[in-house]
């Protein structure tokens, strides 16, 4: 049917058209979900949706109440219920070849005060390259099936899940709560198959197996999941009412006898040379699997030695992955673009011409600093023998797992006799201002701050990201376009847009891509997060070195906003007992301290954070759940030497029972654990007349 072109269109007829525009673009989305055969090509559903909007443009108050525009691409905006996960699902830290292997062992004695000829067994298995996936089984029915989301927040894929053949509904003889977690992946055949069904439907492929199980298991339609065939391997868990063994492999015994599906690879190893071998041995095994694996994961195969080794903040002590080296390609670099981060660091970025790396087509690749393109580390010393990038260069670009892809080597030889040495820019390319290095800092960074629409820009993103603000219907693309148009400059600029844009000639839901409904969603979703924990807020401050973690350490620490606000005042002059209490902090370090104490003391800065905080309800840390504890809220040192455990260990465990753990003695501490050969802090305490105890009366303490 030929259309109306849009400035012909009356009133009369731009009413039916939005009918009609709204019908066939309903009926898109409901061939889309139901029958997972769409009956619109993408192409021509966005040239309605966009026709749609244009004529809401012009005719704003013909707007419908079902409008088309107040979809979110073609899935209803609300998406998945989330899911709190009770013990988070965490990731792994990598190893990359031999030497690491061995000083995970090596590290791991260490902790546990084991010496060389120890036992120390380990599972060794394949990394599978799919999503992780938590099922939590009640009284021996599955309930909720989620994924892993941020670790701590998931989405609830439960329908999905349950179309999953390897995924039991039920358990026999499993009582009680039991959460399985494993990986969700597609084989190579599937792959291939979904891949020519798609094509044949005028659809997108997906460009590997992990994105196409990851898609796949994301629908909102739990039909489209069931046409997708995915696969699912066990090989851990969370919540549980009983262990399921005592060792790993005893664990994942059990898991297979509850009928899950296990990898067959699995070993156990009595030594890291074993482990090593094991990787080989898997490593050649790769291509004939049939389905993809990235490395291979080493865990310490007694499950007590596990729970004392614990978690750092967001990886376990007791595992590692062992990553197959990187897949590697050569290509023309055609430019070099600098971005400017949220911290203002100036970042090259390669661009280059498309090229296939392990499956994946790869045109940027981060050339990270000044110093990496001139050829040198951040030490000065030469890498890849010294040879710099320039533009025109043909390099080696290559992709280790997620990991952005990097370049790896030039070959000169191919390099055109005119080619000059990149020239790195002194000025910041979005504001002009200055960029500076400073000393011992490989990066150069733009002095602009707030002035910088770049740095404001992705302090915006970073603020709305999933891991901190997450506002529903608020990304990084709203985020960016209210800052382009002026609408907002700073994160507090979110909370004041209902009052400013929901009524009066400027309205939100007047704006392109957005709707009465969805601009009512916005201002509910901002309203309802103005209630913030500390740590997030603290995270939200996009502050350099401060990261989530950090950010919860910190925000444990202090309590309340007024408290850490007045400590980084109290610190500004980088001394004095504020300031070594903030150092202190296990995990804060002088770089962190310093970096946060100068961003809390900027003018600039702390009138735009109290801009903000004035807007929002900050709640209090919740202080870990240590109710029984004797040690919660007390401040301990420990000092000399521990028999029966080692200082991290030590240190770890405190700090689960709620106690602060600092390096120094004064009249703040509470206790002083003092083992062999304590010095002065031993004296100090005395001095202070504070609770001193041995190893064994600390023992005692916190098992009471
Ligand atoms: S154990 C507490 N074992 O790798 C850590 N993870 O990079 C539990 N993965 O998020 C993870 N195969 O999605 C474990 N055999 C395996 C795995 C595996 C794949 C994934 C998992 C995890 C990611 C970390």
């Amino acid at each position: 049917m030929s259309e109306t072109p849009l400035d012909k269109l009356d009133e009369t007829e731009a009413r039916a058209e939005l009918a009609r525009l709204s019908a066939i673009l309903a009926k898109a989305n409901d061939d889309y979900h139901g029958a997972d055969a769409p009956v619109l090509a993408d192409a021509e559903y966005d040239h309605l949706k966009r026709r749609n909007a244009a004529i809401e443009n012009k005719f704003p108050s013909l707007k419908r109440a079902d409008s088309p525009s107040d979809l979110v691409g073609s899935t209803p905006s609300d998406g998945f219920g989330k899911v709190q996960h009770t013990v988070r699902m965490l990731s792994l830290s990598n190893a990359f070849d031999e030497s690491d292997v061995v000083d995970f062992d090596d590290s791991i004695r260490r902790y546990l005060g084991l010496d060389q000829d120890a036992d120390l067994a380990y599972t060794a298995e394949p990394k599978i390259d799919g999503l992780s996936l938590s099922l939590r089984y009640e009284n021996g029915v599955l309930v909720q099936a989620a994924t892993r989301g941020d670790g701590g927040v998931g989405e609830n894929v439960t329908a999905n899940a349950k179309t999953i053949a390897d995924i039991p509904h039920c358990l026999e003889n499993a009582p009680g709560i039991i959460e399985i977690r494993g990986e969700v992946y597609m084989s190579h055949a599937d792959f291939a198959d979904l891949n020519t069904r798609q094509q044949g439907r005028g659809g997108k492929p997906f460009a590997n197996p992990r994105n196409a199980a990851a898609g796949s298991l994301r629908q909102l339609d739990a039909e489209i999941t069931r046409s997708r065939p995915l696969k699912f391997f066990a090989y851990s868990w969370g919540e549980l009412q009983k262990p399921l063994a005592t060792t790993q492999h005893g664990a994942i015994d059990a898991m297979k006898s509850l009928g899950f599906q296990v990898n067959p690879m699995t070993k156990t190893c009595a030594n890291p040379s074993e482990m090593v071998e094991h990787y080989q041995h898997i490593e050649a095994q790769r291509a004939t699997l049939g389905y993809d694996i990235d490395g291979v994961v080493y865990k310490v195969d007694d499950l007590a030695l596990q729970g004392r080794l614990g978690f750092r903040s967001t990886t376990p002590r007791w595992a590692i992955a062992h990553k197959f080296p990187a897949e590697l390609a050569w290509t023309c670099l055609e430019a070099i673009d600098i971005q400017v981060g949220r911290t203002g660091a100036l970042s090259p970025v390669a661009r280059l011409t498309p090229v296939t790396v392990g499956g994946v087509v790869v045109s940027n690749a981060t050339l990270h600093n000044e110093d990496y393109i001139a050829g040198r580390d951040s030490f000065g010393e030469e890498i890849r023998d010294g040879k710099d990038i320039r533009v025109g260069d043909w390099v080696q670009v290559y992709r280790a797992g997620d990991v952005i892809p990097k370049i790896a080597d030039v070959d000169l030889s191919k390099r055109a006799n005119d080619a000059s040495p990149f020239v790195f820019p002194e000025t910041c390319p979005e504001c002009g201002s200055d960029a500076l290095r400073e000393e011992g800092d490989a990066v150069r960074r733009c002095s602009g701050g707030m002035i910088c629409p770049a740095q404001a820009v992705e302090r915006l993103k970073h603020f709305v990201s999933r891991a901190v603000f997450d506002i529903d219907g608020l990304g990084a693309k709203q985020v960016e376009q209210f800052h382009q148009d002026g609408w907002v400059r700073e994160p507090a600029d979110i909370f004041t847009l209902e009052e400013r844009f929901s009524t009066g000639i400027q309205q939100l839901k007047n704006r392109e891509g957005w709707g009465e409904k969805s601009a009512l969603n916005l201002f509910d979703a901002i309203r309802q997060s103005r209630a913030v924990p500390l740590g997030r807020l603290i995270f939200s401050l996009g502050i350099r070195h401060v990261g989530e973690n950090a950010s919860n350490l910190l925000a444990r620490h202090y309590g309340s906003w007024a408290g850490f606000e007045q400590a980084m005042l109290a610190a500004s002059d980088f001394d004095g007992p504020p300031w070594e209490d903030l150092l202190g902090i296990d995990g804060v370090g002088q770089v962190m301290a310093t970096s946060l104490v100068s961003a809390m003391n900027q003018e600039a800065e702390q009138a735009s954070i109290d801009r903000l905080v004035a807007l929002l309800d900050v709640q209090d840390a919740k202080q870990p759940n240590t109710s029984d504890s004797p040690v919660a809220g007390k401040t301990v040192v420990f000092t000399g030497t521990l028999e029966k455990m080692t200082r991290a260990e030590a240190k770890a465990r405190a700090e689960t029972l709620g106690a602060k753990v600092s390096g120094s003695v004064s009249k703040k501490t509470d206790i002083v654990v003092a083992g062999p050969g304590a010095g002065s802090k031993e004296k100090k305490a005395r001095d202070l007349g504070l609770t001193l105890l041995d190893e064994d009366g600390w023992l005692e303490l916190i098992s009471t």
